[in-house]
């Protein structure tokens, strides 16, 4: 068996999934990024493209490295094509347990019996997922981070049935993308969205009783704990939505003292999402 992983299919080009790419494809793995529709592959290209041109303009690479680099990634909205000879499969489509669990379903009907399968949900049980498939055993998280090309973090989660070889395999493909990976059994959360989440409502809860105002608390927590981002800095970089998301499943999974604060949820049903949105805690010039 071909330990290696020389073509990868990402599923979803969004934020995460055309950053993920963009990992593999600079470290020289060929990527077929799939997505619904063609807009949205285009927009994941938009995103790798303004990251290589940053690049070549700040001399970090040159522009024939950019274009190896691109030349590695196709685009493909059939999942049948997009999945043909790979050896793994990384999802990266939106949190909804729903919609990764209808992907899986198909995936595991098209896909070779010994092609990995990983997930880069945030929060959600790996076990609960795998077991929408026959094979729990090759099923793994594969936690990158936001923006994946910068942050050098990647949680590897086992699920309850993911076996050792699995594990083993996926740490040396973190290694080999110049990441660091740390092994987590799986918990509502991982590690870091776990401890993210309590910081961060506990944060909104602050102004909700308004201890103190989100310019204060933000400079607080950046001159006090030595923080490069404060709380409301850094939910309106994830995503306000996203981390509602996270913290309903904590709750649901582990109880009423995650609960999300009001704050929080009144901004998400105003459409107030982040930077994504142009509006969040704070407001960003687009
Ligand atoms: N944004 C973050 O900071 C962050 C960090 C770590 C992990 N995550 C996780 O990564 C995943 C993706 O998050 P994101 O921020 O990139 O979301 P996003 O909304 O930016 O992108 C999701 C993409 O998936 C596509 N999609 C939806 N259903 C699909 C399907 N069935 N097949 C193919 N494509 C489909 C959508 O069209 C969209 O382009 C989520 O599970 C999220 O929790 C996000």
């Amino acid at each position: 068996m071909d330990f290696k992983f020389n073509k990868v299919a990402v599923i979803g080009s969004g934020t995460m999934g055309s950053g993920i790419a963009l990992v593999l494809a600079k470290a020289g793995i060929k990527v077929t990024l799939n997505d619904l529709k063609d807009e949205y592959l285009e927009k994941g290209m938009e995103q790798i493209d303004k990251f290589l041109n940053g690049s070549i303009k700040r001399e970090k690479m040159t522009e024939d490295e950019a274009h190896q680099i691109k030349d590695r990634i196709s685009l493909n909205t059939d999942l049948i094509d997009s999945t043909k000879d790979t050896q793994l499969v990384i999802e990266a489509i939106i949190e909804e347990f729903e919609a990764k669990k209808r992907l899986f379903i198909k995936l595991d009907e098209i896909c070779q019996k010994d092609v990995i399968f990983a997930t880069n949900t945030s929060a959600i049980s790996i076990s609960d997922l795998a077991n929408a498939t026959k094979r729990q055993d090759l099923f793994i998280g594969l936690h990158f981070f936001n923006p994946p090309m910068l942050m050098k973090l990647v949680e590897v989660i086992k699920g309850e049935k993911t076996n050792d070889e699995t594990i083993g395999r996926i740490n040396d493909f973190c290694e080999k993308l110049d990441k660091t990976p740390v092994i987590s059994n799986e918990t509502p959360g991982f590690i870091v969205n776990r401890l993210l989440w309590v910081f961060l409502n506990e944060s909104y809860k602050l102004i909700e009783s308004q201890v103190a105002k989100k310019e204060d608390i933000d400079t607080a927590v950046k001159l006090g704990l030595n923080h490069p981002m404060g709380p409301f800095e850094l939910s309106d970089y994830i995503g306000l939505d996203i981390m509602l998301e996270i913290g309903e499943y904590i709750t649901n999974q582990d109880g009423d003292q995650y609960k999300p604060s009001s704050l929080l949820k009144n901004l998400v049903k105003q459409g107030k999402l982040g930077r994504k949105s142009g509006e969040g805690f704070y407001q960003y010039s687009k």
